[in-house]
């Protein structure tokens, strides 16, 4: 699979901006349009300058076809066993659980959900419940998967050990001025929040930074870990995260590296929730012109690409 273009479902894509793509409003996942959290959205609509974009979008899913088990196995009773308490637990505060269904046996089944650091109880519980629903569709009868969503992800597996290799989506256009700059700020911001996350307060390991790029131009980050990690494993994963961001994303104006226990995104939009967000570093929106020249020139969505590296494995016991 190493390689492969996985093209977007349902006719999205991550860089959903309601603001400027009303004509696609048809294509967006039914639990959005009839979700009352839609709301704070159209509040944004009308009245703030800097709209935040948050979706339920399909990213896309791993599950490698080799590790296949047969319907109505024992698997199969301990996998629906496990996709029923990921979603059940999927109003608690932490925005995480992980379970084992099984013995140890051929029929154990390890499973975890992760909700975004700034997802309220109704946006995580709605992308849990997604995402389970998507599993016998995305990766029918697998052993292995995981299915990642703008706001949320859930992995499930055989094996208790995580063989995770890191998934790259970027946007497809470049930084155009000041590369440099923009690069030593990246890497400025980025090596920031990844301890403030590693750090994990508020029982969550997530951390957010928008800092000014220019006087036109904000970036913004986003690092996040499972919060069950302790500080070392999870600043390491978020620190190969931005080994993996210089290989897929350099001088990108976004980027992600996705494990099963960690990521990071970058964007020059605002991609998350400034209220919940938990950096004491994050500076307030701000209210005048930046907001004009980042909807002046929307960026597009980001082309995704899987790189499957047997180097940049992270291995993190469950
Ligand atoms: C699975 O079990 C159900 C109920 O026992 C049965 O109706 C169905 O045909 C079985 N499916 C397979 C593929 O064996
Ligand atoms: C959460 O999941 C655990 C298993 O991991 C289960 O025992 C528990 O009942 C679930 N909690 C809720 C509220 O369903
Ligand atoms: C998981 O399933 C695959 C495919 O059936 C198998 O090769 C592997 O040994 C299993 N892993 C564990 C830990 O059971
Ligand atoms: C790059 O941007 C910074 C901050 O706006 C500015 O101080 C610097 O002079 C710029 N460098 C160039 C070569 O434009």
């Amino acid at each position: 699979m190493a390689g492969e273009i996985i093209p977007f479902s349902r006719g999205g894509n991550s860089n959903w901006r309601l603001i400027n793509a009303p004509n696609n409003a048809t294509t967006m996942p039914s639990a959005i349009i009839f979700n009352p959290f839609i709301f704070p959205f159209l509040f944004f609509l009308i009245s703030s300058a800097v709209p935040t974009t948050i979706s339920l979008d399909y990213l896309l899913s791993d599950c490698p076809d080799t590790t296949t088990f047969s319907s109505n196995s024992s698997f199969q009773t301990s996998l629906n066993s496990v996709l029923s308490f990921l979603s059940s637990n999927s109003t608690v505060q932490s925005g995480f659980h992980k379970t084992t269904v099984g013995d140890g046996g051929d029929s154990t089944v390890y499973g975890i959900f992760l909700c975004r650091g700034d997802d309220t109880e109704d946006v995580c519980r709605t992308c849990v419940a997604t995402a389970v629903e998507d599993v016998p569709v995305k990766c029918p009868n697998r052993k292995q998967a995981i299915i990642w969503y703008d706001v949320c992800m859930i992995w499930y597996s055989n094996a208790s050990v995580d063989y995770s290799v890191p998934i790259s989506l970027w946007n497809p256009d470049f930084i155009t001025n000041n590369v440099t700059w923009f690069t030593n700020v990246l890497d400025d911001t980025m090596n920031k929040i990844v301890l403030t996350a590693a750090m994990g307060h508020s029982g969550k390991k997530f951390a957010t930074a928008d800092v000014n790029i220019n006087m036109l131009r904000k970036l913004y980050t986003l690092a996040q870990c499972t919060p069950d990690l302790s500080f070392t494993d999870c600043y390491n994963c978020l620190m190969e995260c931005i080994r993996q961001l210089t290989n897929c994303c350099s001088e990108r104006q976004g980027g992600r590296v996705l494990f099963s226990r960690c990521n990071i995104r970058y964007e020059i939009y605002p991609f998350y929730e400034n209220a919940a967000a938990l950096a004491p570093d994050t500076a307030p929106a701000p209210a005048t012109a930046p907001a004009t020249d980042l909807v002046a020139a929307p960026p597009r969505p980001p082309a995704i690409s899987k790189s499957i590296s047997q180097w940049h494995q992270i291995l993190i016991a469950f």
